[in-house]
């Protein structure tokens, strides 16, 4: 199917790895150019043929730093894709409300809300110009935040529902804005035994695939699997081709919540 994006140009957080690097590669093959921003250079995001931005984008300088280079390199931004996430949570992920640390709070609303305010401002002024398109990635986590880790879903439900006042902005003014929810996606995030389902089963002293295991088994999605990066990232190119979707939260979770 031509998702009718040849052409454009796209700027992507986070896409060394995961569902950023899936949402590169899937736009590429679309015909788009594609500028990514993140810390490390992968050996599997070299191989794509984006052009990679070195960058903390937990920072205003970061922010402001990758839409300046991606607008040198590419003209002009028709879409945005504000992927970065979760990055290192470690002891920032865990705990009840009077056991987190300030700096646990920060650090999650740095990386997973003020990194897309920051480089949706950058980007909006152009994507004005060039009627363009933006997708937040949250999470499942946004419309349960008691579930935890507290801190990551607060600012995921800030996310959310900075998509729908972007999307009531900037809709009349040709930029649409949407956001996808993914439950569960097997990124190193959940495969990765460093990574922060990892450090969940290393505080609960449980062995990794044993976590993982019993994880699914307490969400149990109707497909009884994770999400692959590559699903979470046609949905995402799916919505931002021409279509009249605007402030829509698509929920991409195999089926985990069950109430509309
Ligand atoms: N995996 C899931 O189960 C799941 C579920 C729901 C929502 N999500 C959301 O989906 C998004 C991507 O998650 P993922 O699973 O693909 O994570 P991932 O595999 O850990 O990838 C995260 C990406 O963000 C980059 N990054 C992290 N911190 C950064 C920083 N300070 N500055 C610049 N780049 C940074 C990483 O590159 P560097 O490390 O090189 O910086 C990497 O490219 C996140 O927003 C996450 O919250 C994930």
């Amino acid at each position: 199917m031509d998702l009718g994006l040849a052409g454009k140009t796209a700027v992507v957080t986070g896409g060394s790895k995961g569902i950023g690097l899936a949402v590169v590669r899937t736009l590429i093959a679309e015909g788009v150019r594609v500028v990514t921003g993140s810390r490390g250079i992968t050996p599997e995001l070299k191989e794509t043929a984006a052009v990679p931005v070195t960058v903390d984008l937990s920072t205003p300088e970061g922010a402001t730093e990758l839409i300046e280079r991606a607008t040198i390199e590419l003209g002009g931004i028709d879409i945005l894709v504000n992927n970065v996430g979760i990055g290192d949570m470690g002891d920032f992920a865990l705990g009840g409300f009077l056991d987190l640390p300030e700096a646990a709070w920060t650090h999650n609303f740095d990386l997973h809300f003020y990194s897309a305010l920051r480089v949706s401002r950058a980007a909006l002024p152009g994507l004005v110009e060039r009627k363009g398109a933006l997708v937040n990635i949250s999470s499942i986590g946004a419309r349960v935040p008691g579930d935890g880790p507290i801190a990551y879903n607060v600012s995921k439900s800030a996310l959310t529902a900075l998509g729908k006042v972007l999307a009531a902005e900037f809709g009349p003014q040709g930029v649409r804005v949407n956001t996808v929810s993914p439950g569960p996606v097997s990124t190193g995030v959940w495969t990765d035994p460093a990574g922060f389902s990892g450090v969940v089963a290393d505080s609960l002293g449980i062995p990794h695939d044993a976590f993982v295991a019993g994880a699914l088994e307490r969400m149990a999605p109707d497909t009884g699997r994770l999400t692959t990066p590559e699903e979470v990232a046609r949905t995402v190119a799916f919505l931002l081709s021409p279509n009249n979707l605007s402030g829509a939260d698509v929920l991409l979770d195999g089926g985990i919540l069950k109430q509309v």
